[in-house]
């Protein structure tokens, strides 16, 4: 019997593609980390029995339309709103994403954010590669906000979030968060519940960890800056479209928050006239919160079991649409 072929869209680490080549043939795109190009992959998916695929691609009912074969779309993050997975799950095939492996990772990244902009790290490097160190110390020079026994705001208590409040407690700082599931279990003297606007005017630090969907879509706004106070931070780690970029815009123009710190954005990659780019106020980074070496190679990995184990007959470890079982694909 012919091996299954799968189809990934970008260059992989060795060990993963070595997990998918012992049970299937692969293709990979070679583009130099470029995405591939739209018309190339609908080609590509008419072959594949598995799509191994990136947040970069969009996997919608036209691309399902030349997917006649595929049982199984393996997307290589934890974020899957690029794909349609009730049109997936109709058509019977499976939707597998990377969770809980780089949460800490992720965690990390949105701490360095969160520090690097309350602190001004990176106004004070690129102060000292552009104008040279002009004076030799100063008591206001590049003076920012403690992060250490501050209250951090915490909008999504995953796991992201919870991660998040474990640092907080090594920094001493109380913690808020908003959820719509409570867990009353986490709740102490430093951690407690709050709806979104009291999370966001008692917060000195506002972190962002919900996926993205109809509900959150701009979830953070006009409104939510005008309540949050004016000595405070936002981070956003999760999706760009989680927040409206141009009420973020004016608020850090018009100093109605102190500063803010974004991996993602609502387009990628941030558009070089993007406004945001000439605030000294905002430091930006391009949707890097999961790249460790440690972290990339182990969702790599997971991303070629979830595609291989569909093709092999099995259920994959980690379903997006465990009800797809009731009609999948033969
Ligand atoms: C990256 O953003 C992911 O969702 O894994
Ligand atoms: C993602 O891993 C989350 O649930 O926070």
């Amino acid at each position: 019997m012919a091996k299954p072929h799968v189809y990934v869209t970008r260059q992989l680490f060795k060990s993963a593609l070595d997990i998918i080549k012992n049970s299937c043939t692969v293709e990979v795109f070679n583009g130099d980390d470029n995405p591939v190009p739209r018309k190339l992959l609908l080609e590509k998916v008419r072959d594949a029995d598995g799509l191994l695929c990136l947040l970069t691609e969009k996997i919608d009912k036209e691309l399902m339309n030349q997917g006649n074969k595929l049982k199984i779309i393996s997307n290589y993050a934890v974020g899957f709103n690029n794909i349609d997975v009730p049109e997936a799950t109709s058509r019977g095939i499976w939707v597998t994403n990377t969770p809980g492996i780089l949460t800490e990772t992720t965690a990390d990244c949105a701490w360095a954010l969160m520090m690097a902009s309350a602190r001004r790290i990176v106004e004070g490097d690129r102060n000292i590669r552009v104008n040279g160190w002009v004076h030799a110390w100063g008591p206001k020079m590049f003076i920012g906000s403690d992060v250490h026994g501050k209250t951090l705001g915490i909008v999504g208590m995953g796991r992201i979030g919870l991660a998040m409040m474990k640092r907080a407690q090594g920094f001493g700082m109380k913690v808020i968060y908003y959820d719509p599931r409570r867990l009353s279990e986490i709740e102490n003297d430093l951690v407690r519940y709050g709806t979104l606007s009291d999370l966001l005017s008692d917060s000195d630090f506002v972190s962002v960890h919900t996926p993205l969907d109809e509900k959150t879509h701009h979830l953070i706004g006009k409104a939510e800056f005008a309540k949050m106070k004016r000595t405070a931070y936002l981070v956003n780690t999760s999706r760009g479209p989680v927040v409206d970029e141009s009420a973020l815009y004016e608020a850090l123009r018009d100093k109605v928050i102190a500063g803010a710190a974004l991996d993602v954005f609502e387009k990628e990659p941030l558009d070089p006239a993007s406004p945001l780019i000439k605030l000294d106020n905002i430091v930006l980074t391009p949707h890097i919160a999961s790249a460790s070496i440690e972290t990339r190679t182990a969702m790599a990995e997971m991303a070629a079991t979830n595609i291989v184990s569909v093709l092999t007959g099995k259920e994959p470890p980690n379903p997006v649409n465990l009800e797809v079982k009731k009609n999948l694909r033969k």
